[in-house]
């Protein structure tokens, strides 16, 4: 393989996308950035903080100043490793929240453009390939059915800790209402961009669809 290229991974929660950009990475070693943990790590912290979720200025001075770091499936914040806590129920909509202040995702997308920029590098998230990187090599949205997704994340094991026993109901209203924020919001809504591959994986199974992903890899080489 010749040039490091930039990779996009974009789609809803439980479409797939952390697998699958992890093992596409692992293939090609190249460094996966899990961009949905960054907004997670910054809810947490802004909580832990007192920082009302709303109060946009305090938020973004909370992105702009914390210390994250993302290495070997860990992310810390602030010297304290979150790689657990920002997967919580109560973490996955503060992040969502989050999500919605337009100067924290200019903080956050200026980080990410800075990790990805030399390329050799899997990203996964929302705006990847729309807004991050709308340049980007090769861009992949991944889909799937809404109770398939809600199926995967109740099983999540990363989930698993503070969703014991959730049941696959709940689970869906929680993940239909975030996804709702996550495509209505003014600022990066969630969506294919126009030049994206778009897979829906409903009826595939992990390794299928990296072998997808892994072909058009191929094509840009
Ligand atoms: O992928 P995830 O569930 O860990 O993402 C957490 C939240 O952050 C979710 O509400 C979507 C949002 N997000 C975003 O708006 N843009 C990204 N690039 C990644 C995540």
């Amino acid at each position: 393989m010749t040039k490091p290229l930039i990779i996009a991974i974009d789609g809803p929660s439980g479409a797939g996308k952390g697998t699958v950009a992890r093992e596409v990475a692992a293939r090609l070693s190249y460094r996966y950035v899990d961009t949905g943990a960054m907004y997670r790590a910054v809810a947490w912290r802004a909580q832990q903080l007192g920082v009302p979720l709303d109060d946009e200025a305090r938020v973004a001075g909370v992105a702009s100043t914390a210390q994250v770091a993302m290495d070997a499936g860990r992310i810390t914040i602030d010297g304290v490793d979150v790689t657990r806590a920002i997967r919580t129920p109560d973490v996955d909509r503060a992040a969502a929240l989050v999500a919605r202040l337009p100067r924290v995702r200019e903080v956050l997308v200026a980080h990410q453009r800075g990790m990805g920029k030399e390329g050799g590098v899997v990203m996964e998230g929302r705006d990847i390939g729309t807004v991050v990187f709308p340049r980007a090599d090769v861009k992949i949205y991944l889909d799937a059915a809404p109770e398939e997704r809600a199926r995967r994340r109740a099983s999540d094991a990363a989930h698993a800790v503070s969703d014991q026993g959730a049941a696959v109901a709940d689970v869906a209203v929680a993940l239909e209402a975030r996804d709702a924020s996550d495509r209505s919001r003014t600022v990066s809504p969630l969506a294919a961009a126009r030049d994206a591959l778009i897979i829906d994986t409903t009826q595939l199974s992990i390794g299928e669809v990296v072998e997808k992903v892994m072909t058009v890899i191929r094509e840009k080489h």
